[in-house]
């Protein structure tokens, strides 16, 4: 049930107001005072104030100010006199939600309060989710305990309440976005967006336009204004994803922002803050693309404040039983499955494959194993490592037969079980296709 306080000196607007609001469902507590209001406010906190803006104690907009000073969640509807439009206007600077004038028309009044209440519930379940992913970035989700990783977490845990821009290096699938995140959300700006741009997949202009947004006709395809990236982030963070792939231009464009804090929009002239922090990623050797005059020096150094390098899976292979409990706990929650028993020989195969594609690739390995399995436990046979992999793991040498079974088998899985796809890369017709499939008994991806 939704709460109003209802703050009105004149007892009979007071009693009518009341009646009307409790018939409609409302948990309604009266004030004819402003000093009993705020103490009223004080103590608890209704979800909606109607608050005359005449008392014969204090002035409604010096409650409206204290409101806004405690930070008190409650929405506040003024009712105002109809000439007065200087209080009213003052009053939703200070940051009203509504104004109603008086005589109040219920039938308004029952408009607004809906309105209010639909943004109320939309808050909840924001706020909700907000904690939610809150959760779900804290540092319990990056698993690893080797020593490379601790210190991931120990700068990871002193950046995280500074405003200093941070540069991530690492392999790809290396967690680099997991410890944006992390920091983000273990940062004081926590509540403020997290906002990811992929500097790789857009071509120099829409790159442009994406980060400091374009007014109306600044390009042909420009037909509305649109904010950028910085705008949206806000004081939150810009996690610029593979920046060494910004061009040398847009490269100058983003250091003179980093510097000024100023930019304008592409085909703008207001200038506009950029109060983001910072958090670029890159799989490249940044300081080699600096070398070679491909990334500006400058810039490069503006981005590393603080430098994260994540270490690849495979020079951290302590962390991977961990890794493997943590994923498939993950895994089966997503999929609604219980596999969770890794035999030993499974597990040797798992710490040593060579994991180019890092924890990501391992995620992917299990999530396959994890659709494969019928029971509870992994079988080697769940377990397709790249055919790299394979020959660098185990038996070195193989039949030819076993490695055309591999090899068959991961071409099925790579074009998701399209068999003709299949055949054409492999250069054998359907029926012999289907010829082997059923003589070497190969296991075919799930229907998607
Ligand atoms: N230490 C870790 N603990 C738990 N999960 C991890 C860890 N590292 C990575 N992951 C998981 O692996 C996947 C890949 O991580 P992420 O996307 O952060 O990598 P990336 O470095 O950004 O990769 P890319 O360069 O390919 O974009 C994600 O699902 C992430 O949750
Ligand atoms: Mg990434």
């Amino acid at each position: 049930m939704l709460s109003i306080l209802i703050v009105d000196d004149d007892p009979l607007i007071g009693r009518t107001l009341m009646a009307h609001l409790t018939e409609k469902g409302y948990d309604v507590i009266l004030s004819p005072s402003g000093k009993e209001a705020l103490e009223i406010l004080n103590h608890r906190q209704p979800d909606f104030t109607l608050l005359d803006v005449r008392l014969p104690d204090i002035d409604g907009l010096e409650i409206l100010r204290q409101i806004k000073e405690k930070d008190l969640r409650t929405s506040v509807v003024v009712m105002t006199a109809y000439d007065d439009m200087k209080t009213t206007v003052e009053a939703i600077k200070l940051g009203a939600f509504e104004y109603l004038v008086k005589p109040l028309n219920f039938l308004e009044l029952d408009l607004v309060l809906e309105k209010m209440g639909r943004i109320k519930s939309l808050e909840t379940k924001v706020n909700y989710l907000l904690e939610e992913k809150q959760k779900e970035y804290t540092i319990d989700n990056i698993v690893g305990r080797s020593p490379q990783m601790r210190e991931v977490f120990k700068l990871i845990g002193s950046v995280a309440n500074t405003r200093a821009n941070v540069l991530i290096q690492g392999e790809s699938g290396t967690g680099k976005e997991l410890v944006a995140k992390a920091i983000h959300y273990n940062s004081p700006w926590k509540s403020e967006p997290f906002i990811v741009i992929n500097c790789s997949a857009l071509s120099e202009t829409l790159l442009e336009s994406e980060l400091f947004g374009h007014v109306k006709g600044a390009f042909t395809d420009a037909v509305t204004e649109t904010r950028g990236k910085f705008e949206i982030a806000g004081k939150g963070t810009l996690f610029l994803d593979e920046v060494g792939d910004i061009s040398l231009n847009l490269q100058s464009k983003l250091l003179r922002v980093i510097e000024t804090r100023d930019y304008m929009k592409v085909g703008g002239e207001k200038i506009l803050r950029a109060e983001a922090r910072i958090i670029a990623a890159t799989n490249q050797n940044l300081k080699a693309l600096v070398e070679k005059g491909k990334f500006r020096e400058d810039l490069y150094y503006r981005l590393k404040v603080v430098e994260i390098n994540l270490p690849p899976l495979r020079e951290r292979r302590e962390d991977i039983p961990e890794l493997v409990t943590y994923l498939l706990e993950k895994i089966n929650r997503e999929l609604r499955k219980n596999v969770r028993i890794v035999p030993p020989e499974v597990m040797k195969m798992l710490v040593e494959a060579p994991w180019r594609g890092n924890v990501r690739e391992l995620e992917n390995v299990l999530t396959r194993a994890v659709i494969l399995a019928r029971g509870e436990v992994i079988l080697p046979e769940y377990i397709f490592l790249e055919p790299e992999a394979q020959r660098i793991y185990g038996e070195e040498l193989k039949p030819l037969k076993e490695v055309e079974k591999e090899y068959i088998q991961h071409v099925l899985w790579k074009v998701n079980g399209n068999k003709l796809r299949a055949s054409q890369i492999l250069g054998i017709s359907r029926p012999t296709l289907d010829k082997k499939i059923r003589q070497y008994r190969i296991v075919l991806p799930p229907e998607v």
